[in-house]
């Protein structure tokens, strides 16, 4: 018996993800280090059941090949990279890159003779355009069940080289599967080819990682020349020659399509990575639909809701060469106010399961209309009190053991669309997601944020160190209320100064406190401390003259004091403004204002970096002198609290500290 999970629905994410290495990568790597010969160290390796099934084949065919799943990496030994076991039963299970490639890689064997055996969701799926290939090439195949499908018994002797046409239009996989035994043939390979269109970025990929491993191919678009490697003489490279899996662009697509679902933020870390895969492109259609903004931080992306448009035409997008996603994009559908129409992506139909076929079955439960075309899918959304009667009960949504479709219609099951967190999507078959992603289900828990918490982040520092851009660049982003708590002491410093009271007159500074009127408004996202109703300007309270007095007056207990409230009731004003969480950056704010506060960070940066930053800003400011005050005062000195995160911003950039800034935020 299946088991099956029930999507609990949030109002809001605030995620900070690592997707899991590549597939598609992954599985490319471990052939190539195969075919390399010598020592190969893969990092950020993906653990799946795809890629655990790539490495037993290799295994079974006499590669030395070592798992470390803790420390994600694969190391394999393949002495001149000729495949030591001549006889080998192998089962490539489900996977279509363990299927192609093997088969493919098997054919360059003098006298090899091999049993392929898969599930029987394989048996399915396409390789005749492989086989007639090698065949050609002097391969002999005996098929076990039908004609020209898993399983079968090969009978290798070698790849010849020369010309070899291939129709891969039914997978491209098999195109790169023969692309990188190619460079084990006696001779040059030209492969032509016959047939469909291919999956243009997964060839790419192939080939971008050919060359890395230190192999040529070339291509004009309709022929690919392989050159043969050295025989015996592995390729000039360290060993071990390291080799780093980008993180996997087709898993990132559901992080980054969940803000969109259920809004909020989603971070994903190290995107910029993901530059082989064809499907990292998924953002930009998000982004050209209108449904989410992409910030790109230094590598990690920050993906953001944004409110659905209304369209009045259908709104057609082609994911012929991001057909991984297609699901995606499809499964949230129905929670759209469009139709949408998806094509390109008949080839999906003889993947893990009738994909268009599949995802129609389960979108009809909840569209209005989904009409399929050979290679398209019409989808009518209802309107959300259509939807709404519709998803009464909870729906099931079988899975056809596709690990997508189960992650897929997870995201879309997310949307808290009766607004009371109640589940009416279940997953068929939830471990189909191990495909791929094992701890799926667990990174998207994580990723729901307690909706009715109002989050407080405490950045404090020392003058210059460049807590107000970094605050100041972390609420834009995060939508988060900023509050600089520098402008209250100043101020502050400008109101008792303007009354004629000095920081040395203690007595006088107590009772013409109590005479201040101070209070709060907006200015877009920042809070803005008034004096008497109005907003003192910058230039009254940022001039040397401030500057020189308000470390004093901010040593007074009392006028901590008169401020500590002030600023606790912050949290108040930004609840009460609709924001989700604030920035109050300041000197004490994790320490005295707010030491329960959900993130706490405290800035530093060496002597010269602060003055050449306020030098380059056109201030004359007497840094060090504050300093020295703040430090030193009695109450609340400047101090970096216990448990905060402390970071240099000496040799940083802003944005490069905003990055870890923000990174810390989503995390904590
Ligand atoms: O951040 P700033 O340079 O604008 O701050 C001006 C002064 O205010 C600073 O020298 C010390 C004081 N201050 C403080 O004591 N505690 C805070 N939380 C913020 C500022």
């Amino acid at each position: 018996m299946n088991s099956e999970i029930s999507i609990k629905p949030f109002r809001e994410c605030r995620a900070s993800v690592t997707p899991p290495g590549s597939k598609s990568v992954t599985n490319r790597a471990m052939v190539l280090a195969a075919l390399a010969g010598g020592h190969t160290l893969l990092e950020g390796a993906l653990f799946s059941r795809d890629t655990l099934i790539m490495a037993e084949c290799l295994q079974k065919l006499g590669y030395m090949v070592k798992l470390d799943e803790n420390e994600r990496t694969v190391e394999i030994d393949s002495a001149f990279g000729c495949i030591p076991n001549s006889e080998a039963e192998i089962n490539v299970g489900n996977a279509g890159t363990a299927a192609r490639f093997i088969t493919a890689l098997v054919a360059l064997r003098k006298g090899g003779r091999y049993l392929l055996n898969s599930d029987d969701a394989m048996y399915a799926r396409p390789i005749k355009g492989l086989v007639d290939a090698l065949k050609s090439q002097g391969a002999e195949f005996e098929f076990l069940g039908e004609e020209n499908r898993f399983p079968f018994r090969i009978k290798t002797s070698g790849l010849r080289g020369g010309e070899v046409s291939i129709d891969a239009g039914e997978s491209s996989q098999m195109l790169s599967g023969l692309l990188m035994a190619s460079v084990g043939a006696s001779s040059p390979m030209t492969v032509k080819l016959s047939g469909g269109t291919v999956s243009k970025p997964f060839v790419s990929m192939t080939m971008s990682m050919m060359e890395h491993f230190g192999f040529k191919c070339e291509t004009d678009g309709t022929s690919y020349k392989v050159a043969p490697r050295k025989a015996g003489i592995p390729p000039m490279s360290p060993s071990p020659r390291v080799y780093r899996i980008e993180p996997d662009a087709t898993a990132a697509s559901y992080f980054a399509t969940l803000p969109a679902v259920v809004s909020g933020v989603c971070q994903i870390k190290n995107f910029g990575e993901c530059v082989l895969q064809g499907d990292s492109a998924y953002i930009e259609v998000l982004k050209s639909l209108g449904l989410a903004d992409a910030e790109n931080m230094d590598g990690n992306i920050l993906v953001f809701s944004k409110d659905f448009p209304v369209r009045p035409e259908t709104v057609e997008v082609d994911f012929n060469d991001i057909s991984d996603t297609f699901l995606t994009l499809a499964a949230v559908s129905m929670l759209l106010p469009f139709n949408l129409r998806i094509t390109g992506i008949g080839h999906t139909r003889r993947q893990e399961t009738d994909r268009v076929a599949a995802v129609a079955r389960e979108l009809r439960k909840f569209c209005e209309t989904v009409e399929e075309g050979d290679g398209e899918l019409f989808i009518a959304p209802y309107t959300r009190g259509e939807l709404l009667k519709k998803a009464k009960a909870e729906t099931l949504v079988h899975t056809y053991g596709d690990h997508r479709i189960a992650m897929s219609f997870a995201i879309a099951g997310c949307a808290d669309i009766r607004g009371d967190g109640s589940s009416w999507i279940r997953i068929e078959d939830p471990e189909c997601v191990s495909k791929t992603w094992g701890e799926f289900f667990e990174v998207l828990y994580t990723a729901r944020k307690d909706s009715k918490k109002f989050r407080i982040v405490a950045v404090d520092g020392g003058a210059a160190v460049g807590k107000s851009s970094v605050s100041r660049e972390c609420s834009r982003i995060l939508r988060y209320m900023h509050v600089d708590t520098g402008s209250h002491y100043r101020t502050v410093a400008y109101g008792l100064l303007e009354n004629g009271v000095d920081a040395s007159d203690k007595a006088a500074v107590a009772s013409a406190l109590s005479k201040l009127k101070i209070g709060a408004m907006l200015d877009g996202n920042s809070a803005k401390i008034t004096l008497s109703g109005n907003v003192v300007p910058d230039s009254e309270i940022r001039n040397e003259r401030i500057n020189m007095k308000v470390a004093e007056f901010a040593a007074i207990a009392e006028v901590r004091e008169f401020l500590k409230s002030y600023q606790r009731s912050m949290a108040d004003f930004g609840r009460s403004n609709g924001f989700e969480g604030m920035i109050m950056e300041g000197r004490d704010i994790g320490s005295v204002i707010f030491p329960d506060a959900d993130t706490r960070i405290f800035l530093d940066a060496d002597e010269a970096t602060r003055a050449a930053r306020r030098a380059k800003e056109g201030i004359s400011d007497s840094i060090k002198k504050r300093d020295e005050l703040d430090r030193t005062r009695k109450t609340a000195p400047l101090v970096c609290p216990d448990g905060a995160e402390l970071i240099d911003t000496s040799n940083m950039t802003k944005s490069e500290v905003v990055r870890k800034t923000l990174s810390i935020i989503l995390e904590s």
